[in-house]
Parts: C-alpha cells; sequence; structure tokens
C-alpha cells in the first residue's frame, strides 16, 4: 500500500488513481488522523499531498513525524514539499510571488526519481499550482530540477528516498505526470505493479465469504453500473445466499426495466425480485410541481417499498451496497461551515440504520472507472458497464413540473430517439450524460397542413469528469437538427425541439 495524507488539495483523488494505475494499491487518509492509519496500514510507501494551506499560517496542518521516522521512502507534492521542507529542517515562507498554471521544468541532475524519463538538461511542461517557496533545503537535500519562477522545483535526498515536488504531477497538464508517480512507486520505492482487478476481485470475494458466512443477503438493483457490479461480485462469492430486489418505480428509461430483469435472471441466475411498483409512484407524483417534493416522495416511497419487500423475503443479515471509494473518503476542509443543500439526492443511503442490517460494500475502495474494469472482468458486457449515468429519481426530474403517465411516455419515446442518434454518431463515449427533458410548455407549430399545439423536448448533453461541474457539449447543429426532425417526427405529442446550452455551474446537470 501506498499511503496518501490528504491536506486538502481538490486533486488528491487523482493521486491515488495515478498510483493505481502503477498498479500499486494506494488509500487516501485525512492529515489530522494520518498517524494512526499509518501505523494500520503499513504502508510502503507516503505521498504527501497539496494544500490550500499555507506552512506560514499559525496551525499549518503537518504530516505525522513518523513518517519522516520511519526511513520508507516519502514523496511531497507542493503543500507536502513544504511541510516536508520545514519538518526536515528545512525552511520555507509564504511567498508573494504565486505561480499557477503551466511552467518549465529544466532538469538539472540525474536522480532515482527521474530514471528513463527525464535526463539532466532536458526540459518538461508541468502544472505548478503553489503559494509557498522554499528559502532553506533541510540538510542533506539536493535539487533536481528548477523552473524560471521556482529554484526549488524539485528537491531531494536520495539516500533517505525523500523527494518534494513544487508542481502537480498528478494532474493531466504535467506531460508525463504518471510516469513520474510510476517511477516513485516502482524505481524509488521498489513497489512491484501486481494490483490488477482480477487480483482484487479475488480478494474482494475471499473478504465476503468471510464476512457474510452462510448468512443472507439483500441487495437494492437499480439498473445502474455501481449496484449491479455489486450484486455480480456478491452472486460469485455466495451464490443463492444473495437476493436482489428491484424497485421499479415505472420511471426508467425505455426498455430498461426489462433488460435488467433478463440480464439478472436469465443471464446470471441470480435470485431476483421484480417489485412493479409504478402505480405507487407515479399516484402520488401526479400533480405534484415542487422538484424538492418529487425527489423526497420517491426517496420515501423507495424505502417503504424496499422494506416491506425485504420482509416479504423473510429478511436478511446483510444489506449490499455499490458504495464507491469517492463517497467514503473522508473529506479535508479548510472552509468549514455546512454547505447548502441543492437537491436532495436519492439513494439507499438511509436504508442501513432503519432497517438494522450489516452492510456489506465490496466496492468501497474502488473509483468508478475501476468500478467498471472489475465489470468487464466479471463478465457483465461492455455497452452495460460503460453506461452514463442516471439518477436515482429518473425520469421524475426530467419533467418539470408534474408528471403524467402520458407526459413519461411522450419523454421516454424523445430520449431513446435522442439516445439512439448519439449512438450511431459514435458520441455516447465522449459525453458524460445526454437525456431528454420535457417541459411543461406548449407551443404553436405546423404539421403537413394543420396547426399542432404540443409539448417542447429539451436536450441535454455534458461532459465532465465527476459530475460535479459540467460543459454542455458541442455538437454540430446538423446533428441536433437531426435528432430534432427524428424527434419531432416520430414522437406523438412534441412539435419543438431546443438545446440547453448551461454550464455547472451555474445551472445543475438534471432539471430538477
Ligand atoms: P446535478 O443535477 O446535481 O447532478 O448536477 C449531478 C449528477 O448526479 C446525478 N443525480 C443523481 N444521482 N440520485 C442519484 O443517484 C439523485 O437523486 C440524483 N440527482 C442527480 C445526475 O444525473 C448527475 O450525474
Amino acid at each position: 500500500t501506498v499511503l496518501i495524507v490528504d491536506f486538502g488539495s481538490q486533486v488528491t483523488q487523482l493521486i491515488a488513481r495515478r498510483v493505481r494505475e502503477a498498479g500499486v494499491y494506494s488509500e487516501i487518509v485525512p492529515f489530522q488522523s494520518a498517524e494512526e492509519s499509518f501505523r494500520k496500514l503499513k504502508p510502503k510507501a507516503v505521498i504527501l499531498s497539496g494544500s490550500p494551506a499555507s506552512t506560514g499560517d499559525i496551525d499549518s496542518p503537518k504530516a505525522p513525524q513518523v513518517i519522516f521516522d520511519s526511513g520508507l521512502p516519502v514523496l511531497g507534492i507542493c503543500y507536502g514539499q513544504m511541510t516536508m521542507c520545514v519538518q526536515m529542517g528545512g525552511k520555507a515562507e509564504p511567498s508573494d510571488h504565486r505561480e499557477y498554471g503551466r511552467a518549465f521544468l529544466n532538469i538539472e541532475k540525474d536522480c532515482a526519481l527521474f530514471k528513463d524519463l527525464w535526463p539532466a538538461g532536458t526540459r518538461h511542461q508541468v502544472w505548478m499550482s503553489h503559494g509557498d517557496r522554499v528559502i532553506q533545503m533541510p540538510p542533506g537535500f539536493e535539487i533536481f530540477a528548477k523552473s524560471p519562477g521556482a529554484p526549488y522545483a524539485v528537491f531531494g535526498n536520495e539516500e533517505r528516498r525523500m523527494y518534494g515536488l513544487m508542481f502537480h504531477p498528478e494532474v493531466v497538464h504535467t506531460t508525463d505526470g504518471a510516469q513520474l508517480i510510476a517511477n516513485f512507486v516502482h524505481k524509488v520505492a521498489g513497489l512491484k505493479g501486481d494490483w490488477t482487478m482480477a487480483a482484487f476481485r479475488d480478494k474482494a470475494i475471499a473478504e465476503i465469504r468471510e464476512k457474510v458466512g452462510d448468512g443472507k443477503v439483500i441487495c437494492g438493483l437499480s439498473g445502474g453500473v455501481d449496484s449491479s457490479v455489486a450484486a455480480v461480485l456478491i452472486h460469485e462469492a455466495i451464490g443463492d445466499q444473495l437476493t436482489c430486489i428491484f424497485v421499479d418505480h415505472g420511471l426508467l428509461r425505455l426498455n430498461e426495466a426489462e433488460e435488467v430483469v433478463s440480464m439478472f435472471r436469465d443471464h446470471y441466475n441470480i435470485p431476483l425480485v421484480h417489485v412493479q411498483a409504478e402505480d405507487t409512484f407515479v399516484d402520488a407524483l401526479e400533480g405534484e410541481m415542487d422538484p424538492e417534493v418529487k425527489r423526497k416522495t420517491i426517496g420515501r416511497l423507495f424505502i417503504e417499498t424496499f422494506e416491506a419487500e425485504a420482509k416479504k423475503l423473510g429478511g436478511a443479515d446483510f444489506l449490499a451496497q455499490g458504495t464507491l471509494y469517492p463517497d467514503v473518503i473522508e473529506s479535508v476542509s479548510f472552509t468549514g461551515g455546512p454547505s447548502v443543500t441543492i437537491k436532495s439526492h436519492h439513494n439507499v443511503g438511509g436504508l442501513p440504520e432503519r432497517m438494522n442490517m450489516q452492510l456489506v460494500e465490496p466496492l468501497r475502495e474502488l473509483f468508478k472507472d475501476e468500478v467498471r474494469i472489475l465489470g468487464k472482468e466479471l463478465g457483465l458486457p461492455e455497452s452495460f458497464v460503460g453506461r452514463q449515468p442516471f439518477p436515482g429519481p429518473g425520469l421524475a426530474i426530467r419533467c418539470p413540473g408534474g408528471i403524467t403517465r402520458d407526459k413519461l411516455r411522450v419523454l421516454r419515446e424523445a430520449d431513446a430517439i435522442y439516445l439512439d442518434e448519439i449512438r450511431k454518431a459514435g458520441l455516447y463515449d465522449a459525453i458524460w450524460q445526454a437525456f431528454a427533458v420535457l417541459l411543461p410548455v406548449q407551443t404553436v407549430g405546423v404539421m403537413g397542413d394543420g396547426r399542432t399545439y404540443e409539448f417542447v423536448c429539451a436536450l441535454r448533453a455534458v461532459t465532465s469528469v465527476d459530475g460535479m461541474t459540467a460543459d454542455f457539449y458541442h455538437f454540430d447543429m446538423e446533428f441536433l437538427g437531426n435528432a430534432a426532425t427524428r424527434i419531432i417526427n416520430e414522437v406523438k405529442g412534441i412539435n419543438r425541439v431546443v438545446y440547453d446550452v448551461t454550464s455547472k455551474p451555474p445551472g445543475t446537470i438534471e432539471w430538477e
């Protein structure tokens, strides 16, 4: 394991990703509890992240001293370099010359970190983002690279296997940054890159068996990638001790429910309860205009329906969930204060406390793209594991205003045509999420010789890396024109199509 001590940088997760891509397992821990984690996890190397903090701050965060005393290889990135510098006996101070963005690094001297990658005398593009600067290196440290604004851009102590970088190797704008992190892991720390998804799968299966014993497990299946991969993995571990409950709220896309049921029942032979609860959900939502009330109603009904089905099964000892690593990482915050609720997210999060069951969360250590790789490893079709995210409340939040069965039908048909066009144009994988929205607005049109007065459909497509921020997708107009024509011609109830060109922020991805 490589331990990553998080000082609150925006990009700490990327460090963990790069280490794993180098075939070595990594975990992120907040600096406040890093000492405890260090003793527990017994890592083979440590990386110190960047931070919005400054070593000049009175309560500047520190790395546990045991890390420096342990003799293990340490890589300090940005703030991590500064605190390494100060804690090892050097000096750093806040600088009035802040350097952000692209910079060029001149390699001054060869070292293990640069081996076979950046020989002395070469120049490389890196991504700087720092406010502090080194004024005196710790004893025994030397300079390996400089940039015009940073005389200590890379320093280190070869014998102690410690390096400090003033730039971010984990971001894509640093050319060969991933390779530099791989060098630290393989060449400096001497770790073998043998952490693979196949190995993860075997370990996860063994752990599930040990935890569950001969207990019973139920898993809420949503049709999404995470819960599906979790279910298939658990089924591989414990077979029919697992039962899946698929609460079909009638708010899924065209043919989606049938596909989920047939994949799990027919293809994987996993015991599955398909709860057809469309009436419960749609009746309760009909006429409701308020987005938050809609979301909360769906959340409440979901839990009630799920609980009732679990009871019918005679209960279970464990509840399985597709929780991912980003949900688990404790975030380090320097801003404090409660954040505002933009939307009440719907997932099965509230279930465990209510149902008094232990949790099985086999994906807790994985990032989304790792879950996709694991899904493939488990034989899930490529087209399934590559699916775009879909929100728990489904089409209800893509039908602003009150929903009706007929509006849902119209939306489903338009959405299916839009996605079909996107797939045919080969754009599906380039887009984070694409979907149709049915607006509660009717407009006048003319078709054939007649007047029409029908609904407006908005098309949305965004690019994003994590759903937190997003840009609208820049389709060419011809594509949009074709999609609009098909939707208006083929879907009864829509006579106008518009394209949403709002990014996030200020918009959100979904309309409600
Ligand atoms: P917003 O609309 O907040 O969405 O920009 C960000 C991402 O989250 C998805 N989303 C949800 N996912 N339950 C979910 O599981 C929800 O209630 C929910 N609401 C939004 C949305 O599709 C996008 O990927």
